[in-house]
């Protein structure tokens, strides 16, 4: 049999197909714009979704001349949070309001105000964030009422292409858990906070395990995509759980780091653990019955193409990094702070700024490159460090992936920070290959996620950290911890300038 695994992003929707080995046979995307109608707004119509499914799933069966008759399951995830709104019939109400959408601070402060940050913490494992779906209901009710009337449906944006392609209003628990409407220890949907947030439940679809199916191809919908009307379509994941399954981070101690323009680190957990302040996110992972925490650093690698764009441009990243390999760690005493576009975490500071500290006549451009390299690394084992103090045992290896993650002195830098083995893998299409990985399991093709991740992932390279390093970079991490609450008051005076 084959699987397929459908991801749709901000940018694209991707369709994979695979055999019952795991390999890739085919992928195929549609790319789309999102739009931004005013400052802060994010939207994105849901046909385009929809429109890219079908055009992706038409790409990889002809791809792969794969008979529709022999595929065993479609698997979806994307881009998570985006709020879409359906009425009883089922069209859409109004564009949906995306993940990186920044409208609803007073909606979050209300949310806050009603039901108590420790309390909201405590149920649903998360703050409220300007991202998360809970203030964008919120704020449609508030700002666009005759709409508001009307919505019967909620639903997250792979949702809508689940719903498309089989007529079921279904979610998967780790995308439904980035709504912060669950409980998220009970991984169900909190009446408590629905309640106080007069969001009626039958709003809210039912809720799966990642792998469980959760309808059928309708015959429009076969005729539409070319796959066998009956063909099951499972639960799948939120694109970040979805991609921990690609590189098969589902297990305790395994943390899976993504090295993009912003950096995720993810960590697998056998308990709903939460961190006190609520500064991690923490979701259900698309494991049945495992949650994960998460820590996201908005400017990672891209920290770094900022950095080469404005002080060494048209330089290859190679060319750039080079130098920087002969400085030693800690960069003779230059410290960098990776906050160019605010921060997520650990400091959610829209107005947290980036900053090189200790700059002295003797630093070069190598020093300052390789300070780059070090600040993010630092920025990144915050998360670590927030994860530990929330009760989650040893880590024991970074699976890392993303653009970042092909420089080895990064690598090696990211290692002796964290003080621990950084892995790299032979799966490359992340987030679409975990869907159809759980589309496998959901199948029957694979007894479990974690048995299907040990079949298909193999570690293809390893980063050891070096003890001299590590020595070096545990004494100068304090004084990087030490910069953002130093700084703090002069980014506050600084505001939007
Ligand atoms: C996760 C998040 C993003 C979006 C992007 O919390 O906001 O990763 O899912 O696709």
């Amino acid at each position: 049999m084959y699987y397929i695994g459908i991801d749709s992003s901000t940018t694209a929707t991707k369709a994979l197909l695979m055999d019952s080995a795991g390999q890739v046979l085919a992928v195929a995307a549609s790319e789309y714009p999102f739009e931004t109608p005013r400052p802060l707004w994010s939207e994105q119509h849901p046909d385009l979704w929809w429109d890219g499914a079908q055009k992706s799933i038409r790409a990889v069966l002809e791809q792969s001349g794969v008979n529709p008759a022999e595929i065993g399951g479609v698997g979806l995830t994307g881009q998570m949070h985006g709020l879409v709104l359906l009425d009883a019939d089922g069209n859409v109400l109004r564009p949906s309001i995306l993940w990186n959408d920044q409208r609803t601070q007073s909606q979050c402060d209300e949310i806050h105000a009603r039901i108590g940050r420790e309390k909201f913490i405590q149920i649903t494992g998360n703050v409220a964030l300007t991202g998360f779906t809970a203030p964008k209901i919120l704020w449609v009710k508030e700002n666009e009422p005759e709409i508001y009337a009307k919505a019967a449906h909620v639903l997250l944006p792979k949702d809508y292409v689940r719903y498309k392609l089989t007529g079921v209003f279904a979610m998967d628990k780790a995308d439904g858990a980035g709504t912060v409407l669950m409980d998220l220890k009970a991984r169900d949907w909190s009446d408590e906070v629905l309640a106080a947030l007069d969001i009626p439940r039958e709003w809210m679809p039912p809720l799966y395990e990642g792998p469980q199916v959760t309808g059928h191809l309708t015959v429009e919908a076969a005729e539409a995509t070319g796959l066998q009307a009956g063909t099951p379509v499972m639960a799948g994941g939120g694109d970040q759980a979805a991609q921990a399954v690609g590189v098969g981070a589902v297990s305790e101690g395994i943390v899976a780091l993504t090295l993009g323009t912003s950096g995720v680190v993810f960590a697998t957990a056998n308990g709903a653990f939460v961190e006190p302040e609520g500064r991690l996110h923490a979701f259900c992972h698309s494991v049945p019955g495992k949650w994960h925490l998460m820590g996201v650093m908005l400017s990672a690698a891209g920290s770094l193409r900022w950095y080469r764009d404005t002080f060494a441009p048209g330089i290859g990243f190679d060319e750039l990094l080079a130098p920087a390999a002969e400085i030693s760690p800690g960069a003779d005493g230059l410290l960098f702070l990776p906050y160019l576009t605010g921060e997520r975490t650990p400091h959610p500071d829209p107005l947290a700024r980036g900053a090189f500290v200790g700059l002295t006549v003797r630093h070069s451009l190598a020093h300052t490159t390789r300070a780059v390299l070090e600040g993010v690394a630092f920025g990144l084992k915050d998360s670590f460090e927030l994860m530990k103090s929330s009760g989650l045992g040893e880590i024991t290896q970074v699976r890392v992936s993303g653009g970042g993650a092909k420089s080895p002195l990064w690598r090696q830098i990211l290692a002796d920070v964290f003080g621990c083995e950084l892995v790299t893998v032979n799966t490359t299409e992340g987030a679409a290959y975990g869907a159809a990985l759980l589309a496998g399991v959901g199948a029957g093709q694979f007894p479990s996620v974690e048995k299907a991740c040990e079949m298909a992932v193999q570690v293809t390279g390893s980063t050891l950290p070096d003890e001299k390093r590590v020595k070096a970079y545990a004494a100068m991490y304090p004084l990087y911890r030490d910069l953002y609450p130093a700084l703090t008051s002069t980014f506050q005076s600084l505001g939007n300038s």
